[in-house]
Protein backbone atom coordinates (compact mmCIF):
# COMPACT_ATOMS: atom_id res chain seq x y z
CA UNK A 1 0.00 0.00 0.00
CA UNK A 2 0.94 3.39 -0.61
CA UNK A 3 1.46 6.18 2.19
CA UNK A 4 0.94 8.53 -1.36
CA UNK A 5 -2.32 7.45 -1.47
CA UNK A 6 -3.62 8.79 2.00
CA UNK A 7 -1.06 11.71 2.68
CA UNK A 8 0.83 13.76 0.58
CA UNK A 9 4.50 14.32 0.98
CA UNK A 10 3.74 17.79 2.73
CA UNK A 11 1.10 16.59 4.97
CA UNK A 12 3.34 13.58 6.28
CA UNK A 13 6.31 15.84 6.74
CA UNK A 14 4.27 17.91 9.13
CA UNK A 15 3.21 14.99 11.16
CA UNK A 16 6.61 13.36 11.37
CA UNK A 17 7.85 16.67 13.10
CA UNK A 18 4.63 16.79 15.47
CA UNK A 19 5.39 13.28 16.35
CA UNK A 20 8.87 12.53 16.20
CA UNK A 21 9.81 13.29 19.87
CA UNK A 22 6.92 12.00 21.76
CA UNK A 23 7.20 8.30 23.14
CA UNK A 24 4.96 5.38 21.54
CA UNK A 25 2.56 3.94 21.35
CA UNK A 26 -0.17 7.59 20.68
CA UNK A 27 -2.84 8.73 18.08
CA UNK A 28 -2.40 11.63 16.77
CA UNK A 29 -5.67 13.52 15.44
CA UNK A 30 -5.17 16.07 13.04
CA UNK A 31 -7.68 18.71 13.56
CA UNK A 32 -7.56 20.61 9.84
CA UNK A 33 -8.69 17.17 8.54
CA UNK A 34 -11.82 16.73 10.93
CA UNK A 35 -12.85 20.10 9.65
CA UNK A 36 -12.59 19.47 6.14
CA UNK A 37 -14.48 16.35 6.49
CA UNK A 38 -17.50 17.76 8.42
CA UNK A 39 -17.93 20.64 5.90
CA UNK A 40 -17.71 18.55 2.70
CA UNK A 41 -20.18 16.06 4.10
CA UNK A 42 -22.44 19.10 5.35
CA UNK A 43 -22.14 20.56 2.41
CA UNK A 44 -23.33 17.00 0.39
CA UNK A 45 -26.55 17.16 3.13
CA UNK A 46 -27.08 21.08 3.69
CA UNK A 47 -30.31 20.98 5.05
CA UNK A 48 -29.54 18.05 7.21
CA UNK A 49 -28.39 17.54 11.20
CA UNK A 50 -25.44 16.35 11.75
CA UNK A 51 -25.24 14.37 14.99
CA UNK A 52 -21.71 12.90 15.52
CA UNK A 53 -21.66 10.08 17.94
CA UNK A 54 -19.58 10.68 20.46
CA UNK A 55 -18.42 7.12 20.71
CA UNK A 56 -16.09 7.18 17.74
CA UNK A 57 -13.93 9.28 19.47
CA UNK A 58 -14.82 11.45 22.51
CA UNK A 59 -11.83 13.70 22.40
CA UNK A 60 -12.78 17.34 24.08
CA UNK A 61 -10.76 18.51 21.21
CA UNK A 62 -12.54 17.00 18.35
CA UNK A 63 -16.08 17.74 20.44
CA UNK A 64 -15.39 21.20 21.00
CA UNK A 65 -13.84 21.60 16.71
CA UNK A 66 -17.46 20.09 15.93
CA UNK A 67 -19.32 22.26 18.07
CA UNK A 68 -17.62 25.06 16.65
CA UNK A 69 -18.72 24.10 13.68
CA UNK A 70 -22.22 23.79 14.10
CA UNK A 71 -22.78 19.89 14.95
CA UNK A 72 -25.15 18.52 16.95
CA UNK A 73 -24.21 15.06 19.02
CA UNK A 74 -25.56 11.65 19.01
CA UNK A 75 -25.06 9.90 23.12
CA UNK A 76 -24.31 6.58 24.00
CA UNK A 77 -24.31 7.28 27.82
CA UNK A 78 -25.50 9.65 30.22
CA UNK A 79 -21.41 9.95 30.94
CA UNK A 80 -20.77 10.83 27.20
CA UNK A 81 -23.62 13.58 27.60
CA UNK A 82 -22.08 14.74 31.08
CA UNK A 83 -18.58 14.94 29.05
CA UNK A 84 -19.88 16.93 26.45
CA UNK A 85 -22.65 19.44 28.45
CA UNK A 86 -19.34 20.32 30.67
CA UNK A 87 -17.80 21.32 26.81
CA UNK A 88 -20.74 23.57 26.60
CA UNK A 89 -22.68 21.57 24.51
CA UNK A 90 -26.56 22.81 24.99
CA UNK A 91 -28.93 19.52 26.03
CA UNK A 92 -31.53 20.49 22.76
CA UNK A 93 -28.23 19.66 20.47
CA UNK A 94 -28.05 16.15 21.97
CA UNK A 95 -29.82 12.99 21.43
CA UNK A 96 -29.53 9.57 23.38
CA UNK A 97 -29.30 7.38 20.54
CA UNK A 98 -28.83 4.29 22.27
CA UNK A 99 -31.65 1.99 23.00
CA UNK A 100 -30.16 0.28 25.74
CA UNK A 101 -30.87 2.39 28.77
CA UNK A 102 -31.45 2.27 32.37
CA UNK A 103 -34.62 4.09 33.92
CA UNK A 104 -32.28 5.99 36.26
CA UNK A 105 -30.04 7.00 33.10
CA UNK A 106 -33.31 8.41 31.29
CA UNK A 107 -34.13 9.68 34.44
CA UNK A 108 -31.06 11.71 34.93
CA UNK A 109 -30.49 12.60 31.32
CA UNK A 110 -34.24 14.03 31.69
CA UNK A 111 -32.91 16.35 34.25
CA UNK A 112 -30.40 17.79 32.80
CA UNK A 113 -32.46 18.71 29.40
CA UNK A 114 -32.19 15.60 26.92
CA UNK A 115 -35.60 16.21 25.02
CA UNK A 116 -35.27 13.40 21.94
CA UNK A 117 -34.52 9.47 22.62
CA UNK A 118 -33.91 6.55 20.12
CA UNK A 119 -36.06 3.55 21.27
CA UNK A 120 -37.27 0.86 19.54
CA UNK A 121 -39.39 -1.76 21.87
CA UNK A 122 -42.35 -0.87 24.42
CA UNK A 123 -40.03 -1.87 27.54
CA UNK A 124 -37.47 1.10 26.84
CA UNK A 125 -40.60 3.49 25.77
CA UNK A 126 -42.57 2.79 28.99
CA UNK A 127 -39.03 3.72 30.36
CA UNK A 128 -38.96 7.03 28.18
CA UNK A 129 -43.23 7.81 29.20
CA UNK A 130 -41.98 7.48 33.07
CA UNK A 131 -38.79 9.40 33.49
CA UNK A 132 -38.40 11.69 30.45
CA UNK A 133 -42.76 12.39 29.80
CA UNK A 134 -43.50 13.62 26.86
CA UNK A 135 -39.85 13.93 25.17
CA UNK A 136 -39.50 12.82 21.35
CA UNK A 137 -38.87 10.07 20.33
CA UNK A 138 -37.49 8.53 17.38
CA UNK A 139 -37.86 4.45 16.36
CA UNK A 140 -35.42 2.63 15.51
CA UNK A 141 -35.74 -0.28 12.99
CA UNK A 142 -33.77 -3.29 11.74
CA UNK A 143 -32.19 -2.92 8.09
CA UNK A 144 -30.69 -5.31 5.83
CA UNK A 145 -26.72 -4.47 5.49
CA UNK A 146 -24.81 -6.80 7.93
CA UNK A 147 -23.00 -8.80 5.01
CA UNK A 148 -21.94 -5.53 2.97
CA UNK A 149 -20.54 -3.38 5.95
CA UNK A 150 -17.01 -4.14 7.44
CA UNK A 151 -18.68 -3.33 11.41
CA UNK A 152 -22.33 -4.34 10.53
CA UNK A 153 -24.47 -2.91 13.33
CA UNK A 154 -27.83 -4.48 12.12
CA UNK A 155 -28.97 -7.36 14.22
CA UNK A 156 -28.90 -6.05 17.97
CA UNK A 157 -30.52 -2.61 17.65
CA UNK A 158 -34.21 -2.11 16.22
CA UNK A 159 -37.77 -3.51 15.56
CA UNK A 160 -38.94 -4.75 12.94
CA UNK A 161 -40.52 -1.91 10.13
CA UNK A 162 -44.05 -3.94 10.91
CA UNK A 163 -43.34 -3.23 14.33
CA UNK A 164 -42.89 0.19 14.21
CA UNK A 165 -46.49 2.30 13.79
CA UNK A 166 -47.56 0.01 16.38
CA UNK A 167 -44.81 1.39 18.83
CA UNK A 168 -45.75 4.84 17.94
CA UNK A 169 -49.64 4.34 18.90
CA UNK A 170 -48.25 3.05 22.53
CA UNK A 171 -45.95 5.96 22.66
CA UNK A 172 -48.30 8.46 22.27
CA UNK A 173 -50.47 6.59 24.50
CA UNK A 174 -48.02 7.36 26.84
CA UNK A 175 -47.71 10.97 25.78
CA UNK A 176 -44.28 10.69 23.91
CA UNK A 177 -44.25 12.17 20.37
CA UNK A 178 -43.01 10.34 17.44
CA UNK A 179 -40.77 12.26 15.18
CA UNK A 180 -39.80 9.49 13.07
CA UNK A 181 -37.82 6.48 12.10
CA UNK A 182 -33.80 5.82 12.64
CA UNK A 183 -31.75 3.22 11.38
CA UNK A 184 -28.35 2.31 10.86
CA UNK A 185 -27.26 0.11 7.71
CA UNK A 186 -23.71 -0.84 9.48
CA UNK A 187 -20.67 1.12 9.94
CA UNK A 188 -18.12 1.35 7.20
CA UNK A 189 -21.10 0.23 4.51
CA UNK A 190 -20.05 -0.27 1.25
CA UNK A 191 -22.81 -1.03 -0.55
CA UNK A 192 -24.32 2.26 -0.94
CA UNK A 193 -27.83 0.44 -2.40
CA UNK A 194 -28.48 -0.76 1.71
CA UNK A 195 -29.35 3.35 2.17
CA UNK A 196 -32.37 2.83 -0.49
CA UNK A 197 -33.20 -0.72 0.86
CA UNK A 198 -34.00 0.84 4.39
CA UNK A 199 -35.35 3.91 2.95
CA UNK A 200 -38.19 2.18 0.99
CA UNK A 201 -38.74 0.44 5.01
CA UNK A 202 -39.15 3.95 6.46
CA UNK A 203 -41.42 5.38 3.44
CA UNK A 204 -43.41 2.05 3.94
CA UNK A 205 -43.62 3.31 7.58
CA UNK A 206 -43.89 6.78 7.42
CA UNK A 207 -47.30 5.88 4.36
CA UNK A 208 -48.51 3.91 7.22
CA UNK A 209 -48.62 6.12 10.42
CA UNK A 210 -50.05 9.30 8.46
CA UNK A 211 -53.28 6.59 8.00
CA UNK A 212 -52.88 6.30 11.64
CA UNK A 213 -52.88 9.85 11.87
CA UNK A 214 -49.31 9.85 12.97
CA UNK A 215 -47.46 12.65 10.87
CA UNK A 216 -43.59 11.73 11.15
CA UNK A 217 -40.94 14.50 10.45
CA UNK A 218 -37.61 12.99 10.60
CA UNK A 219 -35.63 10.08 9.29
CA UNK A 220 -32.05 9.66 11.12
CA UNK A 221 -30.07 8.03 8.53
CA UNK A 222 -27.37 6.55 11.34
CA UNK A 223 -23.67 6.49 10.18
CA UNK A 224 -22.29 3.86 7.72
CA UNK A 225 -19.93 6.24 5.44
CA UNK A 226 -16.68 5.34 4.92
CA UNK A 227 -13.13 6.48 6.09
CA UNK A 228 -10.23 5.61 3.78
CA UNK A 229 -8.99 2.12 4.75
CA UNK A 230 -6.96 -0.84 2.29
CA UNK A 231 -10.53 -1.47 0.48
CA UNK A 232 -11.29 0.89 -1.51
CA UNK A 233 -15.04 2.53 -1.62
CA UNK A 234 -16.91 5.29 -3.64
CA UNK A 235 -16.09 8.58 -2.23
CA UNK A 236 -18.41 10.29 -0.05
CA UNK A 237 -19.86 12.38 -2.48
CA UNK A 238 -20.81 9.78 -4.45
CA UNK A 239 -22.42 8.01 -1.31
CA UNK A 240 -24.55 11.57 -0.90
CA UNK A 241 -25.15 11.79 -4.33
CA UNK A 242 -26.74 8.27 -4.16
CA UNK A 243 -28.69 8.95 -0.91
CA UNK A 244 -30.32 12.08 -1.87
CA UNK A 245 -31.46 10.35 -4.93
CA UNK A 246 -32.90 7.83 -3.40
CA UNK A 247 -34.64 10.32 -0.70
CA UNK A 248 -36.45 12.01 -3.94
CA UNK A 249 -37.33 8.95 -5.03
CA UNK A 250 -38.76 8.29 -1.77
CA UNK A 251 -39.81 11.15 -1.07
CA UNK A 252 -40.13 13.93 -3.45
CA UNK A 253 -40.64 17.41 -2.83
CA UNK A 254 -41.70 16.38 0.87
CA UNK A 255 -38.87 15.64 2.21
CA UNK A 256 -38.36 14.86 6.03
CA UNK A 257 -35.96 16.97 8.43
CA UNK A 258 -32.99 14.25 7.78
CA UNK A 259 -30.35 13.46 10.60
CA UNK A 260 -26.77 12.20 10.08
CA UNK A 261 -24.61 10.33 12.49
CA UNK A 262 -21.39 10.26 10.69
CA UNK A 263 -18.78 9.13 12.88
CA UNK A 264 -15.57 6.74 11.50
CA UNK A 265 -16.21 8.76 8.17
CA UNK A 266 -15.57 12.11 10.10
CA UNK A 267 -12.85 11.08 12.38
CA UNK A 268 -11.51 8.16 10.86
CA UNK A 269 -8.69 10.00 8.28
CA UNK A 270 -7.78 12.15 10.80
CA UNK A 271 -6.01 9.49 12.58
CA UNK A 272 -3.01 8.09 12.74
CA UNK A 273 -1.52 5.21 15.73
CA UNK A 274 2.12 5.09 15.45
CA UNK A 275 3.58 2.44 17.36
CA UNK A 276 6.95 1.23 17.39
CA UNK A 277 8.43 -2.68 16.62
CA UNK A 278 9.09 -4.71 19.95
CA UNK A 279 10.82 -7.67 18.49
CA UNK A 280 10.87 -9.15 15.30
CA UNK A 281 11.43 -12.75 14.85
CA UNK A 282 10.57 -16.26 13.02
CA UNK A 283 9.37 -19.18 14.47
CA UNK A 284 11.67 -21.40 12.77
CA UNK A 285 14.73 -20.87 10.14
CA UNK A 286 12.38 -21.60 7.47
CA UNK A 287 9.76 -19.63 8.36
CA UNK A 288 8.42 -18.21 5.37
CA UNK A 289 7.06 -15.25 7.17
CA UNK A 290 8.02 -12.94 10.43
CA UNK A 291 6.69 -11.97 13.20
CA UNK A 292 6.59 -8.33 13.94
CA UNK A 293 5.19 -7.42 17.33
CA UNK A 294 4.23 -3.68 18.05
CA UNK A 295 3.49 -1.48 21.65
CA UNK A 296 0.19 -1.17 20.71
CA UNK A 297 -2.33 -4.44 19.67
CA UNK A 298 -5.81 -5.58 19.78
CA UNK A 299 -5.92 -4.18 23.56
CA UNK A 300 -4.74 -0.53 23.48
CA UNK A 301 -6.29 0.81 19.66
CA UNK A 302 -6.59 -1.79 17.48
CA UNK A 303 -9.62 -3.63 18.77
CA UNK A 304 -11.63 -2.99 14.97
CA UNK A 305 -8.61 -5.57 13.88
CA UNK A 306 -10.86 -8.06 15.42
CA UNK A 307 -11.25 -11.06 13.02
CA UNK A 308 -9.09 -8.72 10.47
CA UNK A 309 -12.25 -7.08 10.03
CA UNK A 310 -10.61 -3.35 9.36
CA UNK A 311 -8.00 -3.02 7.26
CA UNK A 312 -5.84 -0.55 7.94
CA UNK A 313 -2.88 1.15 6.00
CA UNK A 314 0.44 0.54 7.86
CA UNK A 315 3.33 2.04 6.45
CA UNK A 316 6.76 2.96 7.48
CA UNK A 317 7.87 6.37 7.84
CA UNK A 318 9.72 6.37 4.77
CA UNK A 319 8.66 5.11 1.71
CA UNK A 320 10.95 3.20 -0.92
CA UNK A 321 9.66 1.38 -3.37
CA UNK A 322 13.08 -0.35 -4.46
CA UNK A 323 13.06 -2.04 -0.66
CA UNK A 324 12.42 -5.76 -0.87
CA UNK A 325 9.34 -6.56 1.25
CA UNK A 326 8.05 -10.05 2.91
CA UNK A 327 5.30 -11.07 4.06
CA UNK A 328 4.50 -10.46 8.09
CA UNK A 329 1.80 -11.16 11.13
CA UNK A 330 1.65 -8.03 13.18
CA UNK A 331 0.86 -8.44 16.58
CA UNK A 332 0.09 -6.69 19.80
CA UNK A 333 2.78 -6.90 23.33
CA UNK A 334 0.20 -8.13 25.67
CA UNK A 335 0.20 -11.87 26.85
CA UNK A 336 -2.58 -13.18 25.18
CA UNK A 337 -2.74 -14.87 22.12
CA UNK A 338 -5.78 -13.45 20.50
CA UNK A 339 -3.70 -10.10 20.34
CA UNK A 340 -2.86 -10.77 16.80
CA UNK A 341 -4.20 -7.73 14.16
CA UNK A 342 -3.67 -9.43 11.10
CA UNK A 343 -2.50 -13.15 10.35
CA UNK A 344 -4.16 -14.13 7.67
CA UNK A 345 -4.15 -10.64 5.32
CA UNK A 346 -0.36 -11.27 5.20
CA UNK A 347 0.66 -7.34 5.59
CA UNK A 348 4.07 -6.53 3.89
CA UNK A 349 6.91 -4.71 5.53
CA UNK A 350 10.85 -4.16 4.29
CA UNK A 351 13.15 -6.58 4.93
CA UNK A 352 15.10 -4.29 6.39
CA UNK A 353 12.67 -3.38 9.01
CA UNK A 354 13.90 -3.82 12.77
CA UNK A 355 12.89 -3.45 16.25
CA UNK A 356 12.71 0.34 17.50
CA UNK A 357 11.75 1.53 14.41
CA UNK A 358 7.70 3.02 13.89
CA UNK A 359 4.81 1.71 11.94
CA UNK A 360 1.88 4.28 11.19
CA UNK A 361 -1.41 2.93 11.23
CA UNK A 362 -3.35 5.10 9.08
CA UNK A 363 -7.15 5.91 9.48
CA UNK A 364 -7.07 5.44 12.97
CA UNK A 365 -9.39 8.12 14.34
CA UNK A 366 -11.96 6.16 15.08
CA UNK A 367 -12.86 3.60 17.44
CA UNK A 368 -9.56 3.42 18.47
CA UNK A 369 -8.52 5.34 21.91
CA UNK A 370 -12.26 4.92 22.52
CA UNK A 371 -11.86 1.21 22.41
CA UNK A 372 -8.77 0.60 24.26
CA UNK A 373 -9.04 -1.12 27.64
CA UNK A 374 -7.64 0.09 30.40
CA UNK A 375 -4.48 -1.16 31.72
CA UNK A 376 -5.29 -5.37 30.33
CA UNK A 377 -1.63 -6.56 31.03
CA UNK A 378 -0.64 -3.55 32.60
CA UNK A 379 -0.52 -1.09 29.61
CA UNK A 380 -1.82 1.91 30.24
CA UNK A 381 -4.91 3.04 27.55
CA UNK A 382 -3.34 4.90 24.05
CA UNK A 383 -3.02 8.24 24.85
CA UNK A 384 -3.86 10.94 22.30
CA UNK A 385 -2.16 14.08 20.74
CA UNK A 386 -3.65 16.80 18.26
CA UNK A 387 -2.48 19.69 15.77
CA UNK A 388 -3.90 21.70 13.12
CA UNK A 389 -6.44 24.10 14.03
CA UNK A 390 -5.81 24.41 17.37
CA UNK A 391 -2.28 24.38 17.85
C1 LIG B 1 -26.42 4.85 17.01
C2 LIG B 1 -25.17 5.04 16.22
N1 LIG B 1 -25.07 6.12 15.42
C3 LIG B 1 -23.97 6.35 14.69
C4 LIG B 1 -22.90 5.49 14.74
C5 LIG B 1 -21.68 5.83 13.92
O1 LIG B 1 -21.55 5.03 12.82
P1 LIG B 1 -20.36 5.25 11.79
O2 LIG B 1 -19.11 5.32 12.60
O3 LIG B 1 -20.44 4.10 10.88
O4 LIG B 1 -20.60 6.54 11.08
C6 LIG B 1 -22.97 4.33 15.51
C7 LIG B 1 -21.85 3.39 15.54
O5 LIG B 1 -21.76 2.49 16.34
C8 LIG B 1 -24.14 4.10 16.27
O6 LIG B 1 -24.25 3.03 17.07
Amino acid sequence: MKRKNFYSDDEWQKMLEFTDPLPTPFIVINLDRVKKQYEELAGYFPDSFIHYPVKANPAAEIITLLHRLGSNFDIASIYEMDKILSLGVPPEKILYGNTIKKASDIEYAYKKGIRLYATDCLDDIEKIAAHAPGSDILVRILVQGGETADWPLTRKFGCHPMSAVSLMEKAIKLGLKPQGVSFHVGSQQRAVWQWNEALISVAAIFAMAAEQGIHLQTIDMGGGFPANYINKTHSIKEYATEINRYLSNHFGSRRPKIILEPGRSLVGNAGILVSEIITISKKSRSDSHRWVFLDTGKFNGLIETMDEGTKYPVVMAEENEKKRVGEVILAGPTCDSVDIMYEKARYKLPLSACSGQRLYWLSTGAYTSSYASVEFNGFPSIKSYFYGINE
